[in-house]
């Protein structure tokens, strides 16, 4: 059966370009996923909006179209990123309005506003008036124009809101705020990066097992083997004494950026990203049939004992999961798209090939991504992870994506494929695993 590249798995808008997870949330019985949305067209022009898809258990979703348009003069150039916070039954956003003033600007230095606007919503769709809480001459002299994506928290009996910035010395940084009541906001403090980039956006902060992260998405850092493989990074830090250390990519495969947490009802804390990255130097065929990009699955976060974040798929995928079949060490497999791979056993090397595609490889300690046909990567080539040990291998396969965890979380690597066919071989070569065919997730869409 040929492919048409529609994600099963994974939501994204039949029509248009989507970015940045925004206003993650759970409220009314409900999880709420928004995101940068430009309906007009598939390669991000045109007005910059908020989509909304909202789901009772992260596998059945409604889309009820655009909720947020850039129709004040506060967000006129665009309805930003931003996040979801609830209060007394009602679900706060906070964004970025963005405005881009008309005129011989650089739009770093002048020429932007960026202003931090707050609605309310009591269904998730229908929204009240805008309110602007924060506008540049809120922010430190020192800030370029560049002051975006706040996401804010409760924590003990106050608010904080972090935001994404650059100096005018083109340092990444984030700015801090604090409020009693959600509309008033002072600020408070300034975290430096010194990681050689010139931008942090989508800042996240949270705690995982009484320990403090912050999520950025650094612009700028230059390009490592194993690190800052991509145009732009986004990883997050350990928050120690106010000060950031050991920073980690959270996926280091070629489609990942600005991704935000939030807490399940149950307590645990999921992360989706944007499944692409701004100012790529490869493309989706996707953009010929009117649409581009989609989000990550929702992940679950844990902290790891070594430091680092260990990232699992959410555990609801396993009720998608149909009857497994076993691939044997030195066998080929036809498996039909979308399913899920795991191999759990150490490994001193193998080979896992998608024949005529890609193939993923474990030696010396290195795991590698490798595309082998232009025509299913589209301009992607390598990307590189040094594990040390190899202790096993899950795989979400989707009709155009491929999310790989490795070592249980430990490393994700993420990527966009487009494969003719609705099945890849599979060939294995110093590995054993099984392949469990997965059902598509529900998504009735209102528009
Ligand atoms: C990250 C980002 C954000 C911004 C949004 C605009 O991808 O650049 O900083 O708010 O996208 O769509």
């Amino acid at each position: 059966m040929k492919n048409d590249h529609k994600q099963l798995l994974h939501l994204e808008p039949q029509s248009g370009w989507l970015n940045d997870p925004n206003g993650l949330s759970c409220f009314g019985g409900k999880y709420h996923i928004y995101f940068q949305y430009s309906p007009d067209s598939p390669d991000g022009s045109g007005r910059k909006c908020w989509g909304h898809f909202e789901s009772p258990d992260l596998l059945n979703y409604r889309f009820t179209g655009t909720v947020l348009y850039p129709d004040t003069p506060d967000d006129r150039s665009g309805v930003y990123s931003g996040c979801g916070l609830v209060k007394d039954g009602l679900l706060y956003l906070f964004y970025t309005g963005n405005v881009k003033e008309e005129g011989e600007h650089d739009y770093i230095t002048s020429g932007r506003g960026a202003n931090v606007i707050l609605v309310t919503t009591g269904n998730g769709h229908d929204m009240s008036e805008k309110r602007t809480l924060l506008r540049n001459s809120d922010y430190p002299e020192y800030c370029s124009c560049h002051v975006r994506d706040p996401k804010v928290w409760e924590e003990d009996g106050r608010y904080r809101m972090v935001l994404g910035a650059r100096t005018l010395d083109d340092r990444g940084c984030v700015l801090y705020y604090t409020s009693d009541d959600l509309l008033n906001w002072t600020y408070d403090s300034t975290l430096f990066g010194g990681d050689g980039s010139y931008m942090w956006e989508c800042p996240d902060e949270f705690v995982l097992s009484e320990r403090r992260f912050l999520s950025v998405s650094p612009q700028g850092v230059p390009h490592g083997e194993f690190m800052y493989q991509n145009v732009y990074s986004s990883g997050y830090f350990e928050l120690r004494d106010g000060e950031p250390r050991d920073y980690r990519e959270w996926d280091c495969g070629f489609d990942f950026y600005a991704p935000q947490s939030f807490e399940a009802p149950d307590g645990r804390r999921l992360l989706i990203g944007w499944m692409g990255i701004g100012d790529i130097p490869y493309t989706n065929p996707t953009v010929s049939q009117g649409r581009q990009h989609c989000l990550t699955l929702p992940r679950e976060l844990t902290a790891g004992r070594e430091g680092g974040i260990y990232q699992r798929p959410m555990r609801e995928l396993n009720a998608l999961k149909g009857r497994p079949v076993s691939l044997a060490d030195g066998g080929t497999l036809e498996a039909g798209l979308p399913f899920y791979f795991a191999s759990l056993a150490e490994r001193e090397r193998f080979k896992l090939t998608f024949e005529d595609m890609l193939e993923m490889s474990f030696a010396d300690g290195v795991f590698n991504l490798r595309f082998t046909n232009d025509k299913v990567g589209c301009g992607r080539d390598i990307r590189r992870a040094k594990i040390g040990r190899f202790t096993g291998i899950e795989i979400v396969a989707d009709t155009s994506s491929l999310e790989i965890f490795l070592n249980g979380g430990e490393a994700v690597m993420s990527t966009r494929f487009y494969p003719g066919e609705m099945t890849v071989r599979l060939h294995s070569d110093g590995i054993e695993g099984s392949v469990y065919p997965l059902r598509a997730m529900e998504v009735i869409r209102d528009e």
